[in-house]
Order: structure tokens, then C-alpha cells, then sequence
């Protein structure tokens, strides 16, 4: 075996030494999370799971308490499995994507009722799941079964694209960065080492400003011997996020009520509720934003827009407000077999996505 402590002529020799170093920095310095177990042992894949879905879209800080409450009224898979679809995405609000909560309920489903409510234990089988993919289905492998997997998150990409000096662009870069996070995973302990990885990005390899006097592979890196380490990685240009524009209409019965829509069940927020709406569009409205009203009333254009950024473009909403008859006729352009009043005391609860907390927000306090 080389014996790399008395090799050591540069970075590039160094990289069987960066897992045992990072390995015994965790051990030390690895963050105390609900969903861990100490260093050295294999973790529930329940909450590895839940936790890794969650924190797929959010920060470790904000999705601290949400898991402890997640875990406090779902347990185990079973749990999860049985709980209504609408619960789960209500219990979500706040943690992004629906589109995650809707797939975490069908996978416990799957898990609880094709597995004997026991997740795979390799990357191929986990990835067959709803809502797995290829980042989910290795770090499930790694940190709850022990497997050599790789998985790789941005805090990761970070970490290499520096210690390798990596100047090609990203997302160019990302097979680069992904064969090189594997060479550098040891046979055991590779989940002690994707977090270790986790943890240096996240609190000393940060961006913009890395604490490289803190670093336990500072030695290895290429980025920091090259002067590189706080620019990297390097990212190409994004396409400018178009703006959408549209109108919501927020209609408030005598005894308070607001009308409320299910979206369709696929797409973008799919089967999370919204106010009626015109369609929303980067050009102009065909029909006059008042041919959507849901109900005749005496609708009232508020002052301020209400705006919201998604992955993909930027949308800009004028909201309207009414008060209507409590026996309102839906029209028809409502689609009123989606449509129900839902009680202002059940606002809170309900699986209102943050664009529409804004929209009735403003409707009831402005
Ligand atoms: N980010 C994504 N997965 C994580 C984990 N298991 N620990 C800390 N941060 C993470």
C-alpha cells in the first residue's frame, strides 16, 4: 500500500486520504440532526427518507421542526401510508414542491403495502419508488443500508468541483464531479462520508466564503491551492425566468367563507387548492380578467399584485375580492365541480400552496 503520508507532493496525490480525514472529522464535528444516528451506525430508512425529501427543496434549519412533527404524527411508513392524502399535503405547506408530498404518500403506500412496509435496500429497487430518483435512491442506500453509493447534492458538487479544482461550468460538470464523488467513496462508512460531505458544505466548504483555516482536507484541495476555492464552482449563465401574469378572485361569503378550487391532480401545485383564476400567461388575457369572476358580485380590483417566484417563471397576480350571496351561483367558467367554500377557521389547515396564502392574505387583511 502507498504510503501516503510520506507522498505527499501535492493535492492530486492525496485521495485516498480525504475519506479517513473527513470520516474522522464527522466523527467530531458532524452535525447532531433528528434524523441521524451516531457516526459509525446505520440509520432508520424511514427517516433518512422522510428527511432527504424533505431537505431535497429547503434548508436544514427549516426542515428541523417540521421532521420532528412530521415524525411525531406519522412514526413509521405505516403511519404515513394510512394517512390521508390531504393531511399530508396540508402538513407540507411551508416545504415546497407539492409535487414531493404527493409522491412521499404514494411511496409509503407502495413501501407499506408491496414491501411488508420495508424500504429496498439497494439503489436500483429504491429508485423504482415514486418521488426516488438517482440523488434520493443512493443517499437512502448509503446512510440506512451501508452500501459504497454516491449521492451527490449541492453542498457536495461544492466540496469536489473545489477540492479538484473543477473549472468546467455547471451543470457541464456534473458527470465530472459524480465519478469523482464515487471514487472518493470508501467501501464502509459511505454514509458517515456523504455526510461528512454534507457538513464541510454546509458549514465550512460554504459559498460564498469558505472557512479554508478550518478545512480537515484544506491539504488535498486543489481549489485551494490554486486560489480558487471561493469562486468555484463555476456556474454557466441561467435563462431569465420569464413573468406570467393572471388575475385571482377571491369570493367571501356572509359567513365568511372564501371559494376555494382543486387543481387538477398533475402539474404544477397538482390537487393543492387555489382561488378561481384566469389562466396564467406570459402574453395577454384573450377574454377581460372580470370574465373569470366565479360568481356575479360587485368585484373589487385590490390595489397591490401579489407576486411569487417558481423554479420556472416569475408570476404576477392582481387579485379581486367580493362579497357574495351566501346561495352564489357558481358560473360555469369556475368549474364549479372543483370548486368548495371553505370555512375561515379551516384556512390555516388547508392545502393552500404559498402563492394562494398570499393571494387570500390579501384579500382578507388588506
Ligand atoms: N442535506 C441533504 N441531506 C442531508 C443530510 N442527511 N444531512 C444534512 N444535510 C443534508
Amino acid at each position: 500500500m502507498q504510503d501516503v503520508h510520506m507522498q505527499n507532493t501535492g493535492p492530486a496525490d492525496n485521495e485516498a486520504t480525504i475519506a479517513p480525514k473527513l470520516l474522522a472529522w464527522y466523527k467530531r464535528e458532524g452535525r447532531a440532526l433528528p434524523w441521524r444516528a451516531p457516526a459509525g451506525t446505520l440509520q432508520d430508512p424511514y427517516k433518512v427518507w422522510l428527511s432527504e425529501v424533505m431537505l431535497q427543496q429547503t434548508t436544514v434549519k427549516t426542515v428541523t421542526p417540521r421532521f420532528i412533527d412530521f415524525l411525531r404524527r406519522w412514526p413509521d411508513v405505516d403511519a404515513l401510508a394510512h394517512a390521508e392524502l390531504g393531511e399530508v399535503l396540508a402538513a407540507w405547506a411551508g416545504l415546497g414542491y407539492y409535487a414531493r408530498a404527493r409522491n412521499l404518500h404514494a411511496c409509503a403506500r407502495v413501501v407499506s403495502e408491496s414491501h411488508g412496509g420495508r424500504f429496498p435496500d439497494t439503489e436500483e429497487d429504491l429508485r423504482k419508488l415514486p418521488g426516488i430518483g438517482a440523488y434520493t435512491s443512493s443517499a437512502i442506500a448509503a446512510i440506512a443500508f451501508g452500501r459504497p453509493a454516491s449521492p451527490v447534492d449541492g453542498n457536495i458538487e461544492r466540496v469536489i468541483a473545489r477540492l479538484f479544482a473543477i473549472e468546467t461550468p455547471l451543470p457541464a460538470a456534473k458527470p465530472e464531479i459524480k465519478s469523482l464523488a464515487e471514487k472518493l467513496t470508501p467501501e464502509t462508512h459511505a454514509g458517515d462520508f456523504a455526510q461528512a460531505m454534507m457538513d464541510l458544505g454546509a458549514t465550512i466548504c460554504t459559498s460564498p466564503r469558505p472557512a479554508c483555516g478550518l478545512c480537515p482536507v484544506r491539504p488535498d484541495c486543489q481549489g485551494f491551492e490554486k486560489g480558487l476555492a471561493a469562486q468555484l464552482p463555476y456556474k454557466a449563465a441561467k435563462a431569465a425566468r420569464p413573468t406570467r401574469r393572471g388575475a385571482a378572485f377571491v369570493a367571501v361569503r356572509k359567513d365568511g367563507a372564501v371559494l376555494l378550487r382543486e387543481r387538477p391532480p398533475k402539474g404544477l401545485l397538482g390537487g393543492m387548492l387555489e382561488t378561481p383564476s384566469t389562466p396564467w400567461l406570459e402574453g395577454s388575457q384573450s377574454e377581460p380578467e372580470e370574465a373569470y369572476a366565479p360568481v356575479e358580485g360587485s368585484w373589487q380590483k385590490l390595489p397591490e399584485t401579489v407576486t411569487h417566484t417558481f423554479t420556472h417563471f416569475h408570476l404576477e397576480l392582481a387579485v379581486y375580492r367580493a362579497t357574495v350571496q351566501q346561495r352564489a351561483t357558481l358560473r360555469a367558467v369556475a368549474e364549479p365541480g372543483r370548486c368548495r367554500w371553505v370555512a375561515q377557521q379551516d384556512l390555516a389547515t388547508a392545502a393552500l400552496p404559498t402563492v394562494m396564502r398570499k393571494v387570500v392574505g390579501s384579500a382578507l387583511n388588506g
